[in-house]
């Protein structure tokens, strides 16, 4: 049995559907109660960053397990080491969403510096306004801004890609992938924050990420930049973040993940110099296909008795 904890896309299904008999959850997470008691006796699990996938979740399901198939590139919702011990493979989603992720950070970028939000706010309040030189200036990417780029992997360099066509000088953290050809200056952390006009998070969030962008980093920042993270919450310390946000620490953010996800800080609801969006980097038609479909293939793969093809353990 194949346990699939929400509904995938319908092309997926039929696919997974096609390597044996399915037990299907539905359109929003299940309660960690269900979780436990419907993977009992799966050879595979079909899991997305919703679920918490640990020690007591592989117990659960029990010896059979041979596969958890997460249907994400993050896999910080899963046990790596307690599905190793326990000879469970587990995969990812790498490579299929690098574009989808690099293209609402742009989104966030442009509509945090360029305060679209602050604009769509003014018209539908019905304030009168005109045109006028000092009218919602923001930042001007294209005018020698920089970008420091905090994660240089896959969705790091396809933002730097996108980030050279609209002039930005661009700085990265150190990176353990193979130096690409772009011009991008590799610089530490504390330099790339003192020296950015916007940072954008691209790395993973593990226990040496927690926090990465905490108050001391925040101080560093410019007071004109503005902070985007497509990452995780939990690499940024969100109280922090508004307290900057509201003191002019920094000048505005472009959040599509939170720490206590799915509920959202009620403070940076209230802050005009955020622009938030529910953690849609990935939600693109083709994109999800991809993630979905690559899942059930590293299932299939490893029903198979094949190496999975995108494998985390
Ligand atoms: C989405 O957040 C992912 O990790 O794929």
């Amino acid at each position: 049995m194949i346990y699939v904890t929400r509904l995938l896309t319908d092309t997926a299904m039929a696919q997974v559907r096609a390597l044996g008999e399915v037990r299907a959850g539905g359109d929003d997470p299940p309660a960690r109660a269900e979780l436990l008691e419907r993977a009992e006796g799966a050879r595979a699990v079909v899991c997305t960053l919703t679920e918490r996938i640990d020690a007591e979740f592989l117990d659960a399901a029990g010896p059979r397990l041979e596969v958890v198939a997460n249907v994400a590139v993050g896999y910080d919702n899963i046990d790596v080491p307690a599905a190793t011990e326990r000879g469970v493979r587990v995969t990812n989603t790498p490579g299929v969403l690098d574009g989808a992720t690099a293209d609402l950070t742009m989104a966030l970028i442009l509509a945090a510096s360029r305060r679209v939000l602050d604009g769509d706010r003014l018209l539908r309040s019905r304030t009168p306004w005109v045109w006028g030189p000092r009218m919602l200036l923001g930042l001007d990417l294209s005018a020698g801004a920089t970008l420091g780029i905090v994660g240089y992997g896959r969705i790091g360099r396809a933002v730097a890609r996108r980030a050279r066509a609209f002039d930005l000088k661009i700085l990265a953290t150190p990176s353990s992938a193979p130096p690409g050809d772009e011009p991008v200056e590799i610089v530490d952390l504390d330099t790339l924050l003192e020296r950015s006009d916007v940072v954008s998070l691209h790395c993973p969030l593990t226990p040496g990420t927690r926090h990465l962008i905490d108050e001391r980093a925040l101080a560093r920042m410019k007071p004109t930049s503005v902070l985007v993270n497509t990452a995780r919450g939990g690499i940024v310390d969100e109280r922090a973040l508004v307290t900057a946000l509201r003191t002019g620490v920094i000048a505005a953010a472009g959040l599509d993940v939170f720490e206590g996800e799915p509920s959202v800080n009620p403070a940076l609801l209230e802050l005009g110099n955020v622009v938030i969006t529910p953690h849609i980097g990935s939600a693109g038609t083709v994109t999800r296909e991809r993630m979905c479909g690559l899942a059930v293939a590293n299932v299939a793969d490893v029903l198979s008795g094949a190496a999975p093809r995108t494998p985390v353990n």
